[in-house]
């Protein structure tokens, strides 16, 4: 089978490996891909948003099977237009990517359902959010509904602050994605992010897994997207397990079913566990980057039978083969990221790092210049490894970070800190 895979980061690189190690696969195009990627499968150029566009690629290189890495071809409807032209396609449509498309909507679906989340208000008017922020508890989490590319949350421990987060949400910081707002109670515990695959009828539980968002060590400084990961999450045992499937990903899959909306791809459950006890966070349509890099790492080439099952509604047949393993994700970022940084550095040393199935260096946004890797954006390379142990693993991935050589490139010498 052909299979073409959308998105270019780390996430999908590792999406293209495990996929590779699977003999159902004949041939495989990512797009847009990035140098990692190219190593490994074909990479096209091709404007991964546009639905049309798609459906007319994957016509024309017969493609039997199409994976959507990132969040924003689901919310534009790219997995919709696949359906419709009759391409097998692994993904939520439109209607179901809204559980992360937008937060007042998942924030109805928990409602409906009386699944366990942080207490909250909805505003699409600037001075109704601005009263309702008069007398609330600090901290308070405000958050713009839509798609703010990881941005859009601010957990304010001043008023003044909740009321300018209000103000440059609302402004127009984030475009439409800013309009209306969702403020919410702020929640205490241990964060932990549980990976479901569901058909719109069954659910899969395919891994746990905890990231580290902020750059520095011991978790301060600024958010990023993500510069470590790690699976399983130690915080997510199976009481917290069965307690976040019955509460909350069973309910509200029921509940988008019941709506004529359901859902079909990987859930990304983000919770916070205090006292054993999971609430939600909130909900992506996508696997998450790096965490995805360690589940790909954990399962190998089952990845592509289980995202097969899904897709083609086989779910309640399919069984998760489960190494009782431990894998580690190492972002390294070029420097000044998450603010500005500089594109176009050399990277040496990859070349002998062959990679195998307990090791692989994935790369997130590189490029090839005069026959050399060069840094391509801000997350560049995931060193990504497992081992019987978690320190295994970790050992693993730092003996990856440490073979590069790349003056300009920072990571955390800490990632699973809080697990070791
Ligand atoms: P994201 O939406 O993934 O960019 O990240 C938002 C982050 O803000 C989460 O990972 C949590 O760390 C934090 N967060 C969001 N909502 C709450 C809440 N209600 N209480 C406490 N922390 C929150
Ligand atoms: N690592 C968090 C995310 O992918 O959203």
């Amino acid at each position: 089978m052909n299979i073409l895979i959308l998105g270019g980061g780390g996430r999908e690189h590792a999406l293209a490996w495990a996929v590779m190690q699977n003999p159902k696969c004949d041939r495989l195009i990512v797009a847009p891909g990035n140098a990692g990627i190219a190593q490994i499968a074909d990479c096209a150029s091709l404007d991964i948003c546009d639905g049309t566009a798609v459906v007319e690629f994957a016509g024309a290189n017969s493609i039997g099977f199409v994976i959507i890495g990132p969040e924003a071809p689901l919310a534009a409807g790219v997995a919709d237009d696949l359906r419709d032209a009759g391409v097998l396609v692994f993904g939520p449509s439109k209607a179901a990517a809204r559980l992360e498309a937008s937060k007042a909507f998942t924030k109805e679906i928990c409602t409906a359902v009386d699944a366990p989340t942080a207490g909250y208000a909805h505003f699409t008017d600037v001075a109704a959010a601005r009263a309702y922020l008069a007398d609330h508890p600090l901290p308070v989490v405000i958050k713009a509904d839509g798609l703010a590319a990881g941005k859009g949350v601010v957990i304010a421990t001043e008023r003044e602050e909740a009321l300018k987060a209000v103000d440059d949400m609302m402004g127009g910081a984030f475009g439409a994605a800013g309009a209306e707002v969702v403020i919410e109670e702020f929640m205490e515990g241990e964060e932990a992010s549980f990976f479901v695959l569901c058909d719109g009828d069954a659910v899969l539980p395919i891994g746990t897994a905890q990231d580290h968002k902020r750059i520095g060590e011991g978790d301060t400084g600024p958010n990023t997207g993500g510069m470590g990961a790690y699976s399983p999450a130690p915080v997510m045992d199976d009481a917290v397990v069965a307690a976040t499937l019955e509460r909350i990903v069973k309910p509200t899959m029921a509940e988008m079913t019941r709506r004529g909306t359901p859902f079909q791809g990987v859930l990304f459950v983000g919770l916070m566990i205090a006292d054993g006890r999971p609430r939600l966070v909130e909900y992506n349509v996508r696997f998450g980057d790096p965490e995805c890099q360690c589940l790909m790492m954990r399962l190998g080439a089952q990845a592509l039978d289980l995202m097969l099952a899904c897709a083609e509604g086989r779910l309640a047949e399919a069984q998760v083969n489960w190494a009782h393993d431990h894998a580690m994700c190492v972002v390294m970022a070029a420097a000044g990221y998450p603010g500005a940084y500089e594109k176009g550095s050399i990277i040496g040393g990859l070349d002998a790092l062959e990679g195998d199935s307990f090791s692989m260096m994935f790369h997130a946004g590189t490029a090839t210049r005069d026959g050399r890797m060069v840094a391509a954006g801000g997350r560049v390379l995931g060193a990504t490894a497992r081992g019987a142990t978690l320190a295994e693993a970790r050992q693993r991935a730092y003996g990856m970070v440490d073979a590069v050589d790349w003056p300009q490139g920072v990571f955390r010498r800490d990632i699973g800190w809080r697990a070791l």
